[in-house]
């Protein structure tokens, strides 16, 4: 099963179903912190959804067309990350996080990110990796700005959240741009 060290304190780990009931939790107790941002959290009411939803993701992961991982730091369950899709006619993919609150500010998931950069473009040999936040989503954007994405536009009205619609910024990193910093 797929789990990726990123360094001494941080793994990212498959979700099996047996993860069901720790992520409820984990998403449970970050609900007014996580639902701000991700539209998908106010319906997540049991650890039953995750019974379903895991199979899914874990079929996508056996199908080569995109994976969610559980991110632990110090063994701990604290977030997560994935690739909610591959294109592999285009080589490219698409990412999306998110973590507690109470470990936002170490750094894990900039961490998390260069990570599944390197297993994107070494390990699965894709061309394009984009990361798509909220416009008024800062903590979210620093993470690809930090690590030197391209910012390449804006979606207006790209994603419904609670009834309204926001603007989300586009960003990306290209293989070749990716190779010549490392
Ligand atoms: C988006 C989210 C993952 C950002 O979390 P974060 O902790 O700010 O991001 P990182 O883990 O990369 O940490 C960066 C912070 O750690 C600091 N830091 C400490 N050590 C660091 C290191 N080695 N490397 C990078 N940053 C480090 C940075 O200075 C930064 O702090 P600042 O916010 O005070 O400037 C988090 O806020 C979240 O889950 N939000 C809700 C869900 C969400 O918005 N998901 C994204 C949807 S697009």
């Amino acid at each position: 099963m797929f789990t990726l060290k990123v360094d001494n304190e941080i793994e990212l780990q498959l979700f099996q179903i047996h993860h069901a009931e720790e992520l409820f939790l984990l998403v449970d107790r970050n609900r007014e912190h996580l639902r701000t941002w991700l539209p998908w959290v106010d319906n997540m009411s049991s650890p039953i959804q995750y019974h379903s939803i895991i199979p899914t993701w874990l079929r996508q992961f056996a199908e080569n067309t995109g994976f969610n991982a559980g991110i632990r730091f110090k063994g701990a369950l604290v977030g997560s990350i994935g690739f909610h899709q591959i294109d592999w006619h285009n080589s490219q993919t698409s990412m999306g996080y998110f973590l507690a609150k109470d470990v936002q500010g170490n750094g894990i998931m900039s961490k998390c990110v260069q990570a599944l950069l390197y297993y994107a473009f070494y390990e699965l040999g894709l061309n394009r990796v984009e990361i798509r936040c909220g416009q008024q989503n800062h903590k979210s954007r620093a993470i690809p700005e930090r690590l030197g994405f391209t910012k390449e536009g804006i979606i207006r009205d790209g994603e419904r959240l609670h009834y309204n619609f926001h603007n989300l910024i586009v960003y990306s990193m290209l293989r070749n741009e990716w190779v010549s910093r490392s």
